[in-house]
């Protein structure tokens, strides 16, 4: 005879196998509020080097979204942004915020010019992840002294790490004048530090992480306009085939890197996500998203092909911007638009450009 106990063990655990026979994409509501943790440069700066810096971003930056500078490096919102928007939480305060942040829904260490070497420098990538270890020990010790509002063991533990570093690592190389053997030289050093973060993150409780990969660096109209036309190898789309390729072999040494720490890291869930291909379709086919001119920034100066001149940038006197609602995709020469952005963010969360392919929310319980 079973007894009463049993009998419910058995219906409960009926319950838990129909539960976990249901497709994974059912799950969209995060009952916990969600917690994120950014690591990077401008690509997700929400405010880090106004901050930080206090470094001044000025008008026109932010006049589509939020009427205002908030030290994003876009007329509006970033990637990051919409992906908050998509769990439903608050955009994600700059760690170095410290005037109305509360860092319920986490932190962004992000900053703007970041690169992952050389280290110990701000903002370097290890200096961000320091950072994190400082947050992480202040919690604690707050948590400690009778805090309840603070995060926990178990909420860096179901927390999502997110990564998107090293464009400004090709480019710098670049800037220097590098030969292209050398830049690729470099490469295998800033996935070392990639690496080196994540290992970090996961010894202090860290599982779950999502990391971007780097986009059409020869395709931003400050690098067409920085490199002169007698000394660059173009591609048919105009972009700079050799800044491209180094993209791509950043991208396929971090797509391994993310495979190879998969298998050390048994308990860790880690995305790796082509942002590449995403930037570069809509590079191309810009006209099939409703997208135009995307070699030209909207905000800078000079006219086609670039608008772009090193001495008068978005921002400073001397540039103009577009009309309002001109959707080109890049906002500076540099960075992404609003509008380029909130397409990225919908492609991103169709899963389709994720390996392993889970949905954003993965990590929400
Ligand atoms: C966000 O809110 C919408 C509308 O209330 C809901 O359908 C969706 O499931 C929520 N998403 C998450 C991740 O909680
Ligand atoms: C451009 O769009 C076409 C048609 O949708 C697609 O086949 C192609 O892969 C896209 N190009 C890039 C570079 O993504
Ligand atoms: C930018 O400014 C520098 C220093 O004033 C000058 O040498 C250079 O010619 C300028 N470049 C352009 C494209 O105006």
């Amino acid at each position: 005879m079973d007894s009463p106990k049993s009998v419910s063990f058995r219906f409960s655990c009926f319950i838990c196998l129909i539960l976990s026979l249901l497709p994974h994409s059912t799950k969209s509501i995060c009952t916990r509020p969600p917690l994120i943790f950014n690591f990077g440069d401008s690509n997700s700066d929400t405010g880090g080097l106004v901050a930080g810096l206090g470094y001044s971003v000025t008008s026109p930056y932010g006049r589509t979204f939020f009427g205002r500078s908030t030290g994003r490096l876009s007329d509006g919102r970033l990637l990051i942004d919409f992906l908050c928007q998509s769990l439903n939480t608050s955009f994600l305060p700059a760690y170095m915020e410290s005037l109305g942040s509360t860092f319920s829904n986490g932190a962004n260490f992000a900053v703007v010019g970041s690169s992952t070497l050389p280290k110990f420098v701000p903002f370097a990538l290890n200096v961000q992840v320091m950072q994190f270890l400082h947050f992480k020990s202040r919690s604690y010790e707050l948590l400690a002294s009778g805090s309840e509002e603070m995060i926990n063991d178990d909420g860096f533990q179901r927390a999502l790490y997110m990564i998107d570093i090293g464009q400004n690592d090709l480019s710098d190389a670049f800037a220097k004048k590098y030969s292209y053997a050398q830049v690729i030289k470099g490469i295998p050093l800033i996935l070392a530090e990639i690496k080196n973060a994540i290992k970090s993150i996961h010894d202090n409780g860290g599982r779950k992480f999502w990391v971007h990969n780097t986009g059409p660096l020869g395709c931003l109209p400050q690098k067409l306009w920085l490199v002169q036309p007698s000394s660059r190898d173009v591609d048919p789309q105009g972009c700079i085939s050799t800044y491209n390729s180094a993209a791509n072999l950043f991208n396929e040494g971090l797509h391994q890197l993310c495979t190879k720490l998969r298998l050390e890291l048994k308990d860790a869930t880690i995305i790796y996500v082509d942002i590449y291909t995403i930037k570069y379709d809509l590079i191309i086919n810009a006209s099939k998203y409703g997208l135009k001119s995307p070699l030209m920034a909207c905000c800078g100066f000079g006219g086609p092909p670039y608008n772009y001149n090193i001495n008068v940038t978005c921002g400073h006197d001397g540039a103009q911007a577009c009309d309002q609602g001109s959707r080109f995709i890049s906002w500076d020469g540099i960075h992404f638009t609003e509008a380029a952005n909130s397409i990225m963010a919908s492609k991103l969360l169709s899963q389709q450009y994720s390996t392993p392919s889970l949905p954003f929310d993965f990590f929400c319980d």
